[in-house]
């Protein structure tokens, strides 16, 4: 199966956990964006569900295809979060931000009584790392809290690389107005420690480090469906 079969797959699992009335909050990504074409399907046959998105993208799907779309603010208590992620340890502590939506996506998970994870197996790794940690910032300030990341992260004894995003002639701004800063650490190994780290930093809005969010992961690979909890 190639990338995109197995995606379509980890979406249509995702499916069998979604129950006719629930509250969902829906993901981000091209893994997600499988995911609300088969929920599409089922509106339109008469499925009952009401979601909020997770981007602006996600947002123009929904509509597109149908689906109720919800604000937070209209529906702050969610049943059931489903979205993609990057990376996803042995723990469910994951990466996600590759497509810049992290921001909105913690949020909406967090609100959620479960979240569950689908993704293809390139996804799943020993320690999360290998993926750039997307780190949403502040505008203003930018290169004074570039700085701190770097001087915190070396504390805790990870250097790499941290590139802010770019998209077309200037920097990539998110749904919320903010850039991102991609740090490449290679491998963290202690991902609660640099979580609580920038959080602690007043330039940084958010981080792509979800730790103790996902309550199941739904990984496709070619042999079958495989879960992480
Ligand atoms: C967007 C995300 C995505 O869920 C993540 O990047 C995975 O995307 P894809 O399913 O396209 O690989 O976190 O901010």
């Amino acid at each position: 199966m190639d990338a995109r079969q197995l995606k379509v797959k980890a979406a249509e699992t995702a499916l069998g956990y979604v129950e006719n009335g629930m509250r969902l909050g829906i993901g981000t990504g091209s893994t997600a964006r499988e995911f609300v074409t088969l929920l599409g399907e089922k509106v339109a046959q008469g499925f009952d569900v009401a979601g909020v998105p997770t981007s602006e993208a996600t947002a123009r799907q929904c509509l597109e295809l149908g689906i109720p779309v919800k604000s937070l603010d209209e529906m702050p208590e969610l049943d059931l979060t489903i979205d993609g992620a990057d990376e996803i340890d042995p723990s469910l502590s994951l990466i996600k931000g590759g497509g810049g939506a992290l921001l909105r996506e913690k949020i909406v998970a967090s609100a959620s009584n479960r979240m569950i994870v689908i993704a293809d197996d390139s996804k799943v790794v020993e320690k999360l790392g290998a993926f750039p940690l997307p780190v949403e910032v502040m505008p203003f300030g930018l290169e004074a809290t570039r700085l701190k990341i770097e001087r915190y992260a070396t504390e805790l004894g990870l250097s790499g690389a941290l590139n802010l995003r770019r998209s077309g002639d200037g920097p990539f701004m998110t749904d919320g107005g903010h850039y991102i800063i991609d740090a490449s650490f290679g491998r963290i190994p202690d991902a609660q420690a640099l979580s609580d780290a920038l959080n602690s930093i007043p330039g940084v809005v958010e981080h792509g480090l979800f730790i103790n969010i996902a309550t199941l992961a739904i990984v496709a690979t070619d042999s079958g469906i495989r879960t992480l909890k």
